[in-house]
């Protein structure tokens, strides 16, 4: 049996965010989230099944993870075991139960920064998650809760393009699924990061996640009336290239995300000046010649901009020429962008 595999999987960006859980320890979502794959963001990532007993470790880029803070590495070893045991059981036909014990080693190296907390956490888990499905022989909606159970947002990276994440009905999340859901991909559409860290102590997704669900009152409208249409706006746009409606979406539910969240007591800011400064720029740069440019931003300050392949050096001009950000920072985004930073 092979014990060790390595592979590389890419972040994703949420174009219609998940924001609230149905339920904690599955990580079943209260709504359906749609993102793009952005394929040249990766982690790579090497997955090792060690026979015998001994401690399960993970690094990333070259730090070791204490385990014993975030469980969510030991849900995912947990679960990998028992779908291993269960596959055991079926082959072992004299009804052998004797299980040997085994432990993970897992190494992971992000082409992006880590520390700028850009779903660093997605593709990590997502690539943990398709490591262990090529050990062991794991379907795809297994590998998917894999993913799932280590962070929400990580099921959304094993597919590319663009990816709908299904929150399900059903109490053991067996519905819950993510699917790629447009055939032919949009080669033309580039995400530019924008790193605006601030070093705040944030308040973490899951965190963040329970007190919204407990005191916001604005998020269940968003949940029963907005997300549903956003979805099928975001398919209809996409499959027929509207960039124009694609981008509206985008904007409004990043904005609405971060309504909620202020909308939550106590309340949470992720964004700061550096950010509302780079969407007065995009609402700006809209105005000039129509929609051309869209900002989304996750549970921190940093910004994705999605554009057309046509506008982006335009865009990037104009940012170095407009916003105080470390000029490295940006060139690094800038020179990347005409082939990595595309989704
Ligand atoms: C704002 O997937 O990080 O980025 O499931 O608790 O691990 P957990 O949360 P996580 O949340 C991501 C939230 C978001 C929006 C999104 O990616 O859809």
């Amino acid at each position: 049996e092979q014990n060790e595999v390595t592979v590389r999987v890419p972040m994703n960006i949420a174009l219609v965010k998940y924001w609230g859980k149905r339920d904690e320890q599955l990580i079943l979502p209260l709504n359906d989230s749609i993102s793009l794959t952005v394929d040249k963001l990766t982690a790579e990532t090497t997955v090792r099944m060690i026979e015998g007993v001994g401690k399960n470790t993970v690094e990333i880029n070259g730090k070791n993870v204490e385990l014993s803070s975030n469980k969510r590495y030991q849900t995912v070893f947990d679960e990998a075991l028992r779908l291993q045991r269960k596959r055991k059981e079926i082959s072992d036909s004299n009804g052998n139960s004797t299980s040997i014990s085994h432990y993970f080693q897992v190494i992971s190296t992000t082409n992006f920064p880590v520390a700028a907390g850009l779903a660093s956490s997605a593709a990590g888990f997502a690539a943990i998650a398709l490591g262990i499905q090529r050990l062991l022989n794991l379907d795809d909606s297994q590998a998917n809760r894999l993913a799932r159970i280590g962070s929400g947002s990580a099921c959304r990276s094993m597919f590319g393009g663009l990816v709908h994440w299904k929150k399900g009905e059903k109490e053991d999340g067996s519905d819950c699924v993510a699917v790629k859901t447009c055939d032919s991909n949009w080669p033309d559409l580039y995400c530019i990061i924008l790193v605006f860290n601030d070093g705040r102590k944030k308040v973490g997704s899951s965190e963040g996640m329970r007190r919204t669900s407990e005191t916001s009152t604005l998020l269940q409208h968003r949940i029963e009336s907005i997300v549903p249409q956003r979805i099928d706006e975001i398919k209809k746009a996409y499959s027929s290239r509207n960039f124009e409606n694609l981008a509206k979406v985008i904007m409004a539910d990043s904005n609405q995300f971060h309504a909620v969240c202020l909308d939550t007591s106590p309340p949470i800011r992720y964004l700061n000046d550096a950010s509302w400064h780079l969407i007065e720029l995009v609402e700006k740069f809209n105005e000039e010649e129509g929609i051309r440019a869209a900002y989304t931003f996750d549970a921190g300050p940093n910004a994705c901009v999605i554009l057309q392949k046509k506008d982006a050096k335009q865009f990037i001009d104009l940012v170095l020429k407009t916003i105080d950000i470390p000029e490295d920072d940006l060139k690094l985004a800038g020179e990347e962008l005409s082939e990595t930073f595309r989704p």
